[in-house]
Parts: structure tokens; C-alpha cells; sequence
């Protein structure tokens, strides 16, 4: 079993986690960013043993602690190929990331999903019935395509991919608390994410271009 703990940090609502693997203290930090001393306090508290970093996507507020985590702690950084190049702080002994890789952190198996479309290279992490999905979704809302290498087709397709394979009891875990709540399940937002409602490309790709000219914090919504 996993324990999972979600660390709320920064001036962008960003969610840090904690995967910290019960059989072996052995834990992944996802997407270190804003405060390293607050990420380590809580490693420490809980028992950690930090041995990896995951990255779902390398945008500047999910990575901006890589380098202070790895002077105290050095362990390999996990990242999507397609990421490298959009990301000038990627670390010389960076891991790839893939489609369908099984990761072993302790005695639990992370298994990756490709979710690109927000960023080149953004993936998921699934285990037992919970997923970390990064910047792909959020509770009731989905990322932006603003940066460089965004793509509002691909992020259309990892979204009905999600709705697709997802089981609905999945818990779902992003990386901005921008919704009602904090975590919310794929049933949830399969019924009132206006992202996940929207079944034609073209018109998810022209709101999204757009804007929706929602606020925070979401919660369901229908674009009319
Ligand atoms: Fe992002």
C-alpha cells in the first residue's frame, strides 16, 4: 500500500505529493516546486525515504525545487523525453519516462500514462484506484495551452482518453487546488468537468484558445 500525502505550496495553488511506498518508507516527490525546506520537513515527520523525483510535466511551477531537493537528497529525476527540450533546468542524469513503464517504488508498482497536450511530455501516475495527474485535469477544469509546446488537439485526446479508461471510483489528484476541493473522482468529473463534456475536437480547441471565463474555484459547469 501507498500513502499519499498532498503538500498545498506557492503563490499558484500548486499540490506537491508525497508517494511514500508503506512496505519500505521508499517515496517519490512529485513535482517539487516553491518550498524544499516544507517538502523536506514533511519528509521527515512522516518517515520518508525520499529515492526519486517524478516530474508530470516540467512547467516552471512544478519544478522550480528540483535543484535544492537533489543538494539534500541525491536521487534520480524522472521526466518524459519530450519535456527535455522545452525545460533549459533538466539535470544531466535525468531518467525517460514512457507509455505503459511500470515503476517499483518499494513494493508498489506506479504505472505511466502519457497525457500530452498542457506540455509536450505530461504524464499521469496511476496506482491502486488513484491517479496523479499533474496540469491534464484539474477539479472541474483542465490546463491551459498556453506555453511552449502546448497543443490543444493533444490535450483534447488525453482528456477522452482518460474519460475512456478511467475507472470512475478512480481518485483523481491534480496539480493546482483550483476546484471546490482539492481531489475529486473520475465519476465526478465525468459528470460535470466541461472539459471532459466536450466530444468534438474543434470546439474544445476553440475554447480552450479562448478561455472560458470561469473562476476559481471550479466546480460543475456546462459550456452553453
Ligand atoms: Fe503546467
Amino acid at each position: 500500500m501507498i500513502k499519499l500525502h498532498q503538500l498545498p505550496l506557492g503563490p499558484a495553488d500548486n499540490l506537491i505529493y508525497l508517494l511514500q511506498d508503506e512496505a519500505t518508507q521508499a517515496t517519490a516527490v512529485i513535482d517539487p516546486a516553491w518550498d524544499v525546506p516544507a517538502i523536506m520537513e514533511q519528509a521527515a515527520v512522516r518517515g520518508c525515504v525520499i529515492d526519486r523525483i517524478l516530474l508530470t510535466h516540467t512547467h516552471h511551477d512544478h519544478v522550480n525545487g528540483v535543484d535544492q531537493l537533489l543538494d539534500h537528497c541525491d536521487v534520480p529525476v524522472f521526466v518524459h523525453p519530450r519535456e527535455v527540450p522545452v525545460w533549459p533546468g533538466t539535470p544531466e542524469t535525468w531518467h525517460p519516462l514512457a507509455e505503459g513503464d511500470v515503476l517499483h517504488l518499494g513494493e508498489t508498482e506506479l504505472r505511466v500514462l502519457e497525457t500530452p497536450g498542457h506540455s509536450p511530455g505530461g504524464v499521469c501516475f496511476q496506482f491502486d484506484s488513484r491517479m496523479i495527474v499533474g496540469d491534464t485535469i484539474f477539479v472541474y477544469g483542465c490546463g491551459h495551452c498556453r506555453a511552449p509546446g502546448a497543443d490543444p488537439a493533444q490535450l483534447f485526446a488525453s482528456l477522452q482518453r482518460l474519460k475512456q479508461e478511467v475507472l470512475p471510483e478512480t481518485t483523481l489528484y491534480p496539480g493546482h487546488d483550483y476546484g471546490a476541493t482539492s481531489v475529486t473522482t473520475m465519476a465526478e468529473q465525468r459528470a460535470g468537468n466541461p472539459w471532459l463534456q466536450l466530444s468534438d475536437e474543434a470546439a474544445f480547441i476553440r475554447h480552450r484558445r479562448h478561455g472560458c471565463g470561469r473562476s476559481t474555484p471550479y466546480g460543475p459547469y456546462t459550456f452553453t
